[in-house]
């Protein structure tokens, strides 16, 4: 498939056929995302690649059981918003349940060029930490993540990113590390893929024009 069309065609996809993706379309998947640029080359990814749909049940009710504990405390100051933050969960977790494979991207920190020798001058730490807001090490991220959806449209498969599930994070890392004993020092959870072959006639939101979106200088 050419690059443009599967940019034009990529989509998030929240609802899956009944079909499984074998193991070496992952692994296409996976070499895909492994070639994208990282800062200084440090390819700080790994990709915890699940198919266990007891796994993935655990990892929805521990996002459940988080989102229930937070929402518990909102509804005091606004009930409105626990109600809606309880419904997005439970939707995006019922969704992703549907997918055939989700996928666990850990990362880790990227230490900016020039953070350490801000340091060394003693400048004032603002300046160092506006360079962690830039976040060289999470750019790298999108890229590996790009790379892999873009050869999953070109494998016929399709993916949504997930980030929402993030305050849940911590619990998803324990949870992981007891069932799978993966051991992965200062690697962190950043982003889930619901993984599967899309179902047809998915709706998308509108983007920006392209006018709205540079600017050009000659
Ligand atoms: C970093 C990132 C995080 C996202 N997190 C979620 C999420 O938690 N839940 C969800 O349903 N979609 C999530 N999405 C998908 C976006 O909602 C989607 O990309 C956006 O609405 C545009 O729609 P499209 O991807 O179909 O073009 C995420 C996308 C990105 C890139």
């Amino acid at each position: 498939m050419e690059v443009l069309q599967a940019i034009q065609k990529r989509q998030s996809v929240r609802k899956f056929k009944a079909q499984d993706i074998p193991d070496e379309d992952i692994r296409k998947l996976i070499e895909a995302a492994g070639l994208a640029p990282s800062g200084k080359n440090c390819q700080n990814w790994h990709f915890v690649v699940i198919k266990n749909r007891q796994l993935m049940q655990k990892i929805a009710d521990t996002i459940l059981e988080k989102n229930e504990k937070i929402a518990l405390k909102l509804e005091k100051v606004d009930e409105e918003k626990a109600s809606r933050f309880r419904k997005f969960a439970k939707n995006f977790t019922v969704f992703y349940l549907n997918a055939p494979v989700l996928i666990l991207t850990y990362a880790k920190d990227y230490v900016p060029s020039g953070y350490d020798e801000y340091h060394l001058i003693q400048a004032p730490k603002q300046l160092g930490d506006n360079l962690f807001q830039k976040n060289p090490g999470m750019q790298g991220i999108g890229a590996a993540l790009e790379n892999l959806t873009l050869r999953a449209i070109d494998l016929g498969y399709g993916v949504c990113w997930l980030t929402s599930q993030n305050y849940a994070a911590d619990e998803i890392e324990a949870l992981v590390k007891e069932e799978t004993a993966l051991e992965k020092e200062n690697y962190y959870l950043t982003t889930m893929l619901a993984l599967g072959v899309p179902e047809s006639d998915l709706k998308s939101p509108r983007k920006k024009d392209a006018e709205d979106i540079y600017t050009l200088i000659k």
